[in-house]
């Protein structure tokens, strides 16, 4: 089975999860507080922040040709007004890094973490916010954009929605409304944020904040200089009905999935960003059973949901496809390796049927900080020791970058 020319083969990460000493970020503080939901601070992460060049040079070497990875808005921005020169300055060399090994990059301007001042100021449910994001596009492109080749505003914005009409967490859970300017200017004075008001260490608002949010980013970053192609990434797991779950099922592929994929329409690609399954029961997800595989997350062992989500997307949305995020979380590499071959499949499917698919990004590179769930679940090709830092490639690295230099699976 052998995929398009030109096809991008890559991996991704998520500037919190893996650069280390994110001290501005909105959920850094939550790690720390005495009442934590982390099981763990992300501390020193992978210190992607300084071996990029090595990583870059690996993933290179493996056979990749594309690297997804998000700018940490709280590094450029870390005062609200102040764009640190240098931060820009460090990613624009990470993408020439890139660019030198021949290395698309797939540049996230924001993947989940926000600076400290603007969780502070109600974070995307501030009035604020779409002026807010939109001039750090605009300020992150003009110093970044002659180099992107591709863009993605948000990652999964849709992502507290979908756990709220699938039943994982509560309705109204990781939202917060609108603060006033006295609380706001309270929280600044306590470093940033009340950390009572995350529930979960993540934040979203519904559809359309986010998708106005998104507009005025794509119209930012679509001004220039350079011509990214500009989209955004959406959680989409795969929704299938259960016993009496079709009315359920219908209600969640709506306002966890159509609705946002509606947005994409006016973008240049949706990324989609996939690894399992929910079958959905009149009261939601219906957790796997005891014969059921299961991921070291607890999600099913399912990679069928690749091809599945990607058709969905593509219908839908009607832009072509990239696969921002497919993977899974295991201690056995050669499970790693079957899922992914199996989601490939499903995914030259796709191709084979005429569906636009421009690359595939494996989530994730290297064995990082997992939000809540600390160090201890592995999605990544590669390990690493978290006293020396030095990396282990993993045999589904090699067997992934075999794939990518083949352009083909078996
Ligand atoms: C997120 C990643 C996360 C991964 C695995 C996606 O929802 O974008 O940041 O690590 O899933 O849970």
């Amino acid at each position: 089975m052998t995929f398009p020319d030109g096809f991008l083969w890559g991996t991704a990460t998520a500037g919190h999860q893996v650069e280390g000493g994110n001290l501005n970020a909105d959920i850094w503080p939550l790690e720390w507080a005495e009442e934590t939901l982390f099981t763990e601070p992300s501390g020193d992460a992978c210190d992607h922040y300084h071996r990029y060049p090595e990583d870059i040079a690996t993933m290179a070497e493996l056979g990749f040709n594309a690297y997804r990875f998000s700018l940490e808005w709280s590094r450029i921005e870390p005062e609200e007004g102040f764009f640190s020169r240098a931060a820009l300055d460090h990613y624009r060399r990470m993408i020439g890094t890139c660019l030198e090994h021949g290395i698309t990059p797939v540049v996230t301007y924001c993947h989940f973490t926000t600076p400290r001042w603007f969780a502070g100021e109600g974070c995307w449910h501030s009035d604020r916010a779409v002026a807010r994001f939109a001039r750090y596009a605009e300020r992150a492109t003009a110093h970044l954009g002659d180099l992107i080749p591709w863009a993605a505003t948000l990652n999964e914005p849709n992502l507290i929605t979908m756990l709220q009409l699938t039943g994982v967490i509560p309705v109204g859970a990781g939202e917060r409304g609108p603060i006033t300017e006295e609380q706001a200017s309270v929280e600044a004075g306590v470093g940033g944020y009340d950390p009572a008001h995350y529930e979960m260490g993540l934040v979203g608002a519904g559809c359309e904040r986010m998708g106005e949010i998104h507009r005025a980013a794509v119209e930012a970053i679509r001004s220039g200089p350079g011509d990214s192609k500009v989209g955004w990434t959406l959680a989409l797991v795969d929704l299938q009905a259960g016993p009496d779950g079709e009315t359920r099922l219908e209600a969640a592929r709506q306002g966890a999935q159509l609705d946002w994929l509606d947005v994409s329409r006016d973008d240049d690609f949706v990324g989609v960003q996939t690894y399992s399954r929910n079958i959905i029961g009149p009261d939601g997800a219906i957790p796997p059973g005891e014969d059921t595989a299961t991921t070291q997350t607890g999600w099913e062992v399912y990679p069928e949901a690749l091809g599945h989500t990607v058709q969905l997307a593509a219908d839908h949305a009607g832009v072509p496809v990239i696969v921002t995020e497919n993977g899974m979380a295991t201690d056995d590499d050669e499970a790693r390796i079957a899922y992914t071959r199996d989601a490939l499949r499903g995914l030259g499917r796709c191709i084979d049927d005429g569906v636009d698919v421009r690359g595939y990004m494996h989530w994730t590179l290297l064995d990082n900080f997992e939000w809540m769930s600390g160090y201890a679940k592995t999605f990544g090709l590669i390990a690493f020791d978290h006293e020396t830092f030095e990396r282990t490639v993993k045999p589904s690295a090699r067997w992934l970058g075999g794939v990518a230099r083949a352009n083909a699976i078996d």
